[in-house]
């Protein structure tokens, strides 16, 4: 059990950069934790389970009494959760009523490329679109958003993400607390740069581009500092780094420790003990806080940003009445498949630079181009993709005047394994499975990934936003 420093080179680094953010913190309001609310379904002729999303623009009022220009799904700020299961046959359908175009991209799900979301499948404005896939995965904590080249920072960063929860019987069956909204609770936490009237908008400065957009506050599931009165001895918390580009490290105020069950793409084999977890922009992790009856006084989620900036996530608030008992937490969650045990087809590299020409952000020295695919891969193949961070902070000191940032690599349509962090076995809580992993500068990771039931072309990338939208991000087609 250990606890996660973001290097602290790195750390100085941004503060640095993020000293633009000098803004006093917004007013907090102490209201409860708003809970998104599940998308009902219809089932449709062909024994579709049907969901409807509507893509609008609004406004809210974060704090003291200036209202934001948001968007948002269904509503004015994020979005419903979808919550489908395994086997399932699933059509999404989206209108978009904003008067620009957008995409909306299930992240972290396996499905055809047509039904991905990536750039290539722009719904314009007023336009609709429908993404119709089967649910075949682990039961797992995805999650969508738009993602239209250029756009998908500001998009997203208005409001538009929501929560995708798949089920199966697996998590049906484990003593994991799953009663959503009482004992299983989903948090979205996202940075945001709030202005002194309390409102927050999206304006990067070039810095910004570089080294994210950072802020001066923290949303949980659109609200500041939240609490949840918790009625149960165990609560499973849902965490998902909604920001743009920071970095989040989660803890409780008494350093307690919980377990960790799940990272991106579902259940770890065995809850992991931790007393903190470090979250890129785009990753999930799933755990449980147990509150034994006889100490249940409040306790806070932190999260503690790469600028040092610690912001009160969740105040969790035991009732007074007596906890609903929990059982013992099972030792045993999920048998994961090694990936890399039948054997590799071939060998990927890709390096992550912000050293390209005239300071572009670049993966193997490309920028984004919508009409070149990068790289070709065989359907019913397992391939190795060795991903580096090159430049900076962590390892080479300055190089070519820019300092190191940090970055992750997410992969569409399916999930991998991570093999290696720096050539060492990886820590108990990557060993699941994963669609996204971070890197600090100098990083060098290596994932496994089975191409597996559909051709197409998909998108890999930084998911720090401003990083992606930037061009840091490439297309392979998978091909029979
Ligand atoms: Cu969540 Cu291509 O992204
Ligand atoms: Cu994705
Ligand atoms: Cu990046």
């Amino acid at each position: 059990m250990t606890r996660t420093p973001i290097p602290t080179s790195v750390a100085a680094v941004l503060a640095v950069f993020t000293l633009v953010v000098l803004l006093p913190a917004p007013v907090a309001l102490a209201s409860p934790l708003p809970i998104p609310p599940l998308l009902e379904a219809s089932t449709n002729a062909r024994d579709e389970r049907v969901f409807d999303l509507r893509v609008q623009s609004g406004s809210r009022k974060f704090s003291g009494n200036t209202r934001t220009d948001t968007l948002g799904y269904n509503g004015d700020y994020l979005g419903p959760t979808i919550r489908v299961r395994r086997g399932e046959d699933v059509r999404i359908r989206v209108r978009n009523t904003l008067s620009e175009p957008t995409t909306v991209h299930w992240h972290g799900v396996h499905l055809p490329a047509a039904s991905d979301g990536g750039p290539h499948q722009r719904i314009s404005a007023g336009g609709s679109w429908e993404a119709p896939f089967t649910v075949d995965q682990p039961a797992a904590t995805l999650w969508y958003h738009p993602h239209l080249m250029g756009t998908t920072a500001e998009q997203v960063y208005r409001g538009l993400a929501g929560l995708l929860i798949v089920d199966d019987e697996v998590s049906e069956n484990r003593d994991v607390p799953r009663e959503y909204g009482r004992d299983d609770i989903p948090l979205v936490l996202q940075e945001r740069r709030f202005g002194r009237g309390g409102s927050f908008e999206y304006r990067p400065s070039m810095p910004d581009l570089m080294h994210g957009y950072g802020g001066n506050a923290l949303l949980t599931n659109g609200a500041l500092e939240p609490y949840l009165t918790v009625r149960d001895e165990r609560v499973r918390l849902r965490l998902l780094n909604g920001s743009n580009s920071t970095v989040l490290r989660l803890a409780f105020d008494d350093e307690r420790s919980f377990h960790q069950i799940a990272s991106d793409g579902g259940f770890l084999e065995a809850p992991v003990e931790r007393r903190d977890v470090v979250l890129s922009p785009g990753e999930r992790a799933e755990i449980v806080v147990d509150f034994p009856r006889r100490d249940a006084g409040p306790v806070t989620l932190f999260a503690e940003s790469t600028s040092g900036r610690r912001y009160r996530a969740l105040e969790l608030r035991p009732a007074t009445t007596v906890l609903r008992e929990a059982p013992p937490l099972p030792t045993r969650l999920a048998s994961i498949p090694d990936l890399a045990s039948s054997g590799v087809d071939r060998r990927r590299r890709f390096v992550m630079s912000t050293m390209g020409r005239g300071g572009r952000l670049t993966i193997n020295g490309r920028t984004m181009d919508m009409d070149r695919i990068d790289e070709v891969v065989q359907l019913d193949t397992t391939e190795i993709w060795e991903i580096s961070s090159e430049g900076g902070g962590m390892r080479g000191g300055m190089r070519g005047g820019m300092m190191g940032v940090p970055h992750n690599f997410h992969v569409h349509g399916l999930q991998f394994q991570v093999l290696s962090v720096n050539g060492r076995r990886p820590p108990p809580e990557l060993r699941g499975w994963k669609d996204t992993v971070p890197l600090w500068p100098g990083d060098r990771v290596q994932i496994v990934l089975r191409f597996e039931n559909y051709t197409g072309v998909f998108m890999y990338h930084c998911h720090f936003l401003e990083h992606e939208d930037e061009g840091m991000m490439g297309q392979f087609a998978v091909r029979r």
